[in-house]
């Protein structure tokens, strides 16, 4: 899982063997602002500047869908200061990169219980994704009140549902109709995982989507993750030999 590949460049990479879609757990933010003596919302800030140099980057090397675990159902439980400040630092983000995501074609998504969100992240969320609709280079999801779990049983209720309504016969359900009840319904499953701050764990995200993904965690603290690592991944990624389950 864990490994340090070299230095690459974008000119090495193999163009028809890059992953459609790339999820991050974006970790280690708390951690690279208490190792600088810092509070913990300035590692959240410096984290929002690397989410751009990643969403540029990803679109630069020609990712399809990029899904990054921004804010989990468990961070509600943190103090209320974090909260706030890490819900004011998203609206800014999304009316920052509204027109740079206009230009370079790329689209807003949403994954998670968008209506535990403030008001005003709803309508800043909403204003994006309508600004962007129509685009096609690259799909930005960011995963928002989301949690792994919540997902599947929001999906078993829908499934309950139709079938109490006469609408599903059990016998008939199958992986692509659970697939069909989750947030991500029309979004390929992640080809590579990346976790940053080197924990092994996958956090309750994307529980169903990550059966056959290739997970690469990084001791990088996530202010800190950059261009180049991300193509070090890569070049790593397009090591690996992809089997799903075969010989
Ligand atoms: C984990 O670091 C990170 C988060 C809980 C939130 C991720 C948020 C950002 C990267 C910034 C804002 C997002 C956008 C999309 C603009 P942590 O606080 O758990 O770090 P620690 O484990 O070192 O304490």
């Amino acid at each position: 899982m864990n490994s340090s590949p070299s230095s690459a460049s974008l000119a090495e990479l193999d163009t028809t063997k890059l992953p459609a879609h790339i999820a991050i757990i974006m970790d280690g933010n708390g951690r690279w602002a208490k190792k600088r003596l810092l509070n913990r919302v300035s590692g959240h800030e410096k984290g929002s500047d690397a989410v751009r140099t990643v969403v540029r980057a990803c679109r630069e090397i020609g990712v399809s869908y990029l899904t990054l675990y921004a804010f989990s159902t468990e961070n509600w439980q943190r103090p209320r200061f974090e909260v706030e400040a890490l819900m004011s630092l998203l609206k800014r983000f999304l009316e920052s990169e509204q027109n740079e995501m206009v230009e370079n074609n790329i689209r807003l998504r949403v994954i998670g219980q968008v209506d535990r969100l403030p008001e005003k992240v709803q309508e800043a969320l909403h204003q994006t994704m309508k600004a962007t609709r129509d685009n096609t280079a690259m799909t930005l999801i960011l995963a928002l009140s989301y949690g792994g779990r919540a997902e599947i049983v929001r999906m078993v209720q829908e499934v309950a549902n139709k079938i109490r309504h006469g609408e599903v016969d059990p016998d008939s359900i199958t992986a692509e109709m659970v697939a069909d009840h989750l947030y991500t319904r029309d979004i390929p499953d992640p080809d590579l995982l990346i976790r940053t701050s080197g924990e092994m764990r996958v956090s309750n995200f994307l529980l169903w989507q990550i059966a056959y993904t290739e997970i690469f965690v990084t001791p990088t603290l996530w202010p800190d993750f950059n261009r180049d690592e991300l193509l070090q991944i890569l070049k790593d990624y397009q090591s690996r030999e992809r089997r799903f389950g075969q010989v």
